[in-house]
C-alpha cells in the first residue's frame, strides 16, 4: 500500500532515499516525502502526486544529513495532498508508516484532550504525537517507541527518527513487511528487499512484533516488550534491477509482450519439455491424499484461481473451494487438515490473502503459495512455494504475472491429476505438450492481433459501459477482461457467465454498450453463439474473440472479430488473455489515462 525506507548513513542520504522510493513507487504514488536530520535540525520535503514532484522540490531545496527516512503513499486516511504526506513531524520526532492504525481516532481524542494539536487527517500522525508525548514524560527514544507500540492497534510498518539522536532510526513491524539492510558503516531499513537492493543484498526480514533499533554500525532487534530476539540474515535475490521500458511506451505494454518469454521460464520450472512430463517441483503438495483444495486470492490473482478451479476439478477430480480473500475467512467454511490450500499472489504481500493463509494455517491445512516474489511474507509462511518466475511486474495492472499464474496452476492441476490417477501417462504427455507449445503460439498471437487493437480502442474509448461474456474457463477470463479495462481506462465493465445473460444483464443490451464475447471453439461454443444471437437480436454490438474454427462456424454480424489460432482447451485461457489485455491497454492509451499507475490503485494492497 505504501513504501517506507530509512538510512543511517556515512554519506548524504536524501538522493539515495528518493532512489529507493522509485523502487517502492509500485506500492503507491499519491504523494511522497523525505526527512533528514543534520546538525540538530530535522527537515523535510514533501509533494503530492508522483515521485517526480518530490525530486523537483529537492532539486530546488536540497536536504543535508546522513540519516533520513522517506515514504511513498497510497492514501488510506486523509486526501493525498502535501499536508497529509509523510514523514509526519511532532516535536523533534519524524514518522513514516505503511498500514492502518485502527484505533487512531480514540488515540487522537485522548492526545487532543492532553493538549496535542493535530495538523493532518492521517492516522499516522497519532504515532508521532504518542512518541513525542512519552519523550516529554521523560522516556528514552526506545522506551517512547515501545510505549507507543503498546498503545496502537492495526497493521503497521513504521520508521521513527529523532532530532535528539541523528545516529538512530527505530523500525517496527506488525503486518506489512519491513526489512533491515546491512551496509558497511551504514544501515538501511525498507518495505522490501527491492528497495534496499541498490545498497545491499544482506538483509533481515523483521517478523510481526519485532522492533529494530538501527545505528550506522548494526541493528538490535527486540520484541515490543523490549526483549532481544534474533532473526536470520539472508542474501536477498532481489537485484538492483534497472527495470526500464525498453522501446515500449509503458511497462504494461512491455510486460504484455514479455509473456511468451517469461511463461516459458515458468513452465520450464514445472514441466520437463524433453519428456513432456510434469517435474517434481509440482509435488510440493500431496494432492493424492488431499480430500479437497481451498484457493484464495484477490483481484486478478483470484481470477487465475477461478480458472485453476476448473482444471483441478475437471482433470484431477479434486473438489475446490475458492473465494476472494476478503470474504474467505469470514465465511467460516468447514475446512479440515485433510485438505490443502493454495494462495495466489503476485506481490506475496496482499493483506487479505495473507490473512486467509493464516486462517487455513490455524485450521491445520497444508499451505501452498503461487507467488512472483519468493521472499515475500506469503511465500515465507507457506509450506510449499510455487514461483511464477515472471520477473518484476511494474505495471499496476497485472498481465504477465496472471498468465504465469495460469501456467503454474495448469502444471499443478496436471500433477494433481497424475498423483490422483485421474489421467494416465499419455494424457499427461499430451497436456504438457500443449503447454510446451504455448509460448510460440502466444508470440504469434501478439503479432497477429496488434493491427486490430487501435481501431477497437478508438471505438471502446467512446463507451461508458462494456460487458464481457464467457463460459467455462472463458467466464473468469471475461471477468479479468472487465477488470483490466476498468482499472486502467476507468470505463465501467462487467464480466459475466454468458449463460447468465438472459437472467438480467440482457436488459442492458443496446447499441451503446459493446459486448465482448470470449469463445474459443470448445464444448460451450454453440451455446455461447446462441447468447450472441440474443445480443444481436436486441441491437447489441459484439466484439467476438474466437479461433479459426469459431470464426468459420459463426456468421453473426459483429463490430469486430478477433481470430486466434485453434488451441487446446488447457492453454486457451493464457492465449485468449492476450487480446483482452491489449484491448484494455490500447483503450487506456487512447483515453490518456496513467496506464502504469492508474488513479487510486496500488500494486500491492498491504492493508485489509
Ligand atoms: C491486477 O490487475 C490488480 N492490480 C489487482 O487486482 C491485483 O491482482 C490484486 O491486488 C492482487 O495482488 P497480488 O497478486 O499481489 O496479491
Amino acid at each position: 500500500m505504501c513504501g517506507i525506507v530509512g538510512i543511517v548513513g556515512k554519506s548524504p542520504v536524501a538522493e539515495r532515499l528518493v532512489d529507493a522510493l522509485k523502487r517502492l513507487e509500485y506500492r503507491g504514488y499519491d504523494s511522497a516525502g523525505v526527512a533528514t536530520v543534520h546538525d540538530g535540525v530535522m527537515d523535510r520535503r514533501r509533494a503530492p502526486g508522483k515521485l517526480f514532484n518530490l525530486e523537483k522540490k529537492l532539486d530546488g531545496e536540497p536536504l543535508a544529513g546522513l540519516t533520513g527516512i522517506a515514504h511513498t503513499r497510497w492514501a488510506t486516511h486523509g486526501v493525498p495532498n502535501e499536508t497529509n504526506a509523510h514523514p509526519h513531524f511532532v516535536d523533534g520526532v519524524a514518522v513514516v508508516h505503511n498500514g492502518i492504525i485502527e484505533n487512531f481516532s480514540e488515540l487522537r481524542d485522548e492526545l487532543t484532550a492532553a493538549g496535542a494539536v493535530f495538523s493532518t487527517q492521517t492516522d499516522t500522525e497519532v504515532v508521532a504525537h504518542l512518541v513525542a508525548h512519552y519523550l516529554k514524560a521523560g522516556m528514552s527514544n526506545r522506551e517512547a517507541v515501545l510505549a507507543t507500540l503498546g498503545r496502537v492497534t492495526g497493521a503497521f510498518a513504521l520508521a521513527v527518527m529523532f532530532r535528539n539522536d541523528p545516529g538512530t532510526i527505530i523500525g517496527a513491524r506488525s503486518g506489512p513487511p519491513l526489512a533491515i539492510g546491512y551496509g558497511r558503516g551504514e544501515m538501511f531499513l525498507g518495505s522490501d528487499a527491492i528497495a534496499l537492493s541498490p545498497f545491499t543484498s544482506e538483509i533481515t526480514y523483521l517478523a510481526d512484533g519485532d522492533c529494530a533499533v538501527i545505528t550506522a554500525e548494526d541493528a538490535e532487534i527486540i520484541d515490543f516488550s523490549g526483549k532481544p530476539v534474533s532473526r536470520a540474515r539472508q542474501i536477498s535475490q532481489a537485484t538492483a534491477y534497472v527495470v526500464d521500458k525498453g522501446n515500449h511506451k509503458h511497462f504494461m505494454e512491455k510486460e504484455i509482450y514479455e509473456q511468451p518469454e517469461v511463461i516459458s521460464h515458468a513452465l520450464g520450472h514445472y514441466v520437463d519439455f524433453s519428456t513432456n512430463r510434469v517435474s517434481k517441483v509440482a509435488e510440493g503438495i500431496d494432492f493424492a491424499s488431499a480430500t479437497g483444495l481451498a484457493i484464495s486470492a484477490c483481484g486478478t490473482a483470484y481470477l487465475a484461481g477461478l480458472i485453476g478451479k476448473y482444471w483441478f476439478e475437471r482433470y484431477a477430480r479434486l473438489p475446490v473451494e475458492i473465494d476472494v480473500a476478503s470474504e474467505f475467512r469470514y465465511r467460516e467454511m468447514p475446512l479440515s487438515p485433510s485438505q490443502a490450500a493454495l494462495f495466489i499472489s503476485q506481490s506475496g504481500e496482499t493483506a487479505d490473502t495473507l490473512a486467509s493463509l493464516r486462517y487455513c494455517r490455524e485450521q491445520g491445512l497444508k499451505i501452498g503459495a503461487v507467488v512472483n516474489v519468493t521472499e515475500s511474507t506469503i511465500a515465507r509462511e507457506a509450506d510449499a512455494i510455487f514461483p511464477t518466475l515472471a520477473g518484476p511486474e511494474i505495471g499496476v495492472a497485472s498481465t504477465k504475472a496472471f498468465t504465469c499464474q495460469l501456467g503454474v496452476l495448469a502444471s499443478l492441476a496436471i500433477a494433481a491429476a497424475k498423483a490422483r490417477g485421474t489421467i494416465d501417462a499419455a494424457d499427461e504427455q499430451a497436456m504438457v505438450k500443449h503447454l510446451a507449445e504455448m509460448p510460440r503460439i502466444m508470440s504469434r498471437v501478439l503479432n497477429l492481433i496488434q493491427p486490430q487493437m487501435e481501431s477497437l480502442a478508438r471505438e471502446l474509448s467512446r463507451c461508458r459501459d462494456v460487458l464481457y461474456l464467457g463460459r467455462g474457463t472463458s467466464y473468469p477470463l471475461a471477468m479479468e477482461g472487465a477488470l483490466k479495462l476498468k482499472e486502467i481506462s476507468y470505463i465501467h465493465a462487467e464480466g459475466y457467465a454468458a449463460g447468465e445473460l438472459k437472467h438480467g444483464p440482457i436488459a442492458l443490451i443496446d447499441e451503446n454498450m459493446p459486448v465482448i464475447v470470449i469463445a474459443p471453439h470448445d464444448r460451450f461454443f454453440e451455446k455461447t453463439v446462441s447468447n450472441m444471437q440474443e445480443v444481436a437480436a436486441r441491437g447489441g454490438r459484439i466484439i467476438f474473440i474466437t479461433d479459426e474454427k469459431g470464426a468459420a462456424a459463426s456468421n453473426l454480424p459483429t463490430m469486430a472479430t478477433i481470430v486466434l489460432p485453434n488451441v487446446n482447451e488447457i492453454i486457451a485461457p493464457m492465449v485468449f488473455s492476450l487480446p483482452i489485455q491489449l484491448i484494455a491497454y490500447h483503450t487506456a492509451v487512447f483515453m490518456g489515462t496513467d496506464v502504469d499507475q492508474p488513479r487510486n490503485l496500488a500494486k500491492s494492497v498491504t492493508v485489509e
